[in-house]
């Protein structure tokens, strides 16, 4: 018998004043994104923002339905809403956030897993790692790649 180790390596920042021009505005679109939540059945607001190689920055947030699994999560709805308008344009990163009744997450919401598969997808797609900023008060965490965030994932790869 042998073990493998798989190893994730997530940088932490204390305060947006740490991160980059670009990461800033970033999360700040997150954060904005989140208010467009519909979320009346969790009451929980999250808004994610995908930054584009051609600078464009496309959000998106939660939409709910009474008959719940016919929501959507924020990332899925600014991804696809993303690479259905630019088809052609690489991921560079995303930002997400969250808020509650009581205001923004103290610590960072990270991607459901349906929803880490369809980034991982879109990394695959492009042929390119992109970086994912988790928004929390207290502090936000960066990855540095998709893949990071779902070891052993079933990929195109796997259909060969
Ligand atoms: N949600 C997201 O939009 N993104 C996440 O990363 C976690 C959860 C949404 C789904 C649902 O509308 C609400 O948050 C509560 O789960």
């Amino acid at each position: 018998m042998k073990t493998i180790t798989i190893d994730t390596t997530i940088s932490i920042y204390n305060s947006t004043t740490e991160l980059n021009q670009t990461e800033q505005q970033l999360i700040s679109a997150a954060q904005d994104a989140s208010k467009t939540a519909y979320s009346p059945y969790s009451n929980f607001n999250v808004g994610a923002a995908v930054l584009l190689e051609n600078g464009t920055i496309v959000t998106g947030s939660n939409q709910e339905n009474a008959a719940y699994p016919s929501g959507l999560c924020a990332e899925r709805v600014a991804l696809f809403y993303a690479n259905a308008q630019f088809p052609n344009e690489a991921v560079i990163g995303i930002a997400i956030a969250a808020s509650n009744a009581n205001g923004w997450v103290k610590t960072p919401i990270s991607p459901c897993g349906a929803c880490r598969q369809v980034l991982l997808e879109t990394e695959h797609r492009y042929q390119q790692d992109f970086y994912t900023l988790l928004s929390g008060e207290s502090y936000i965490y960066k990855i540095n790649a998709a893949k990071d965030l779902l070891p052993l994932c079933f990929s195109d790869e796997n259909l060969l």
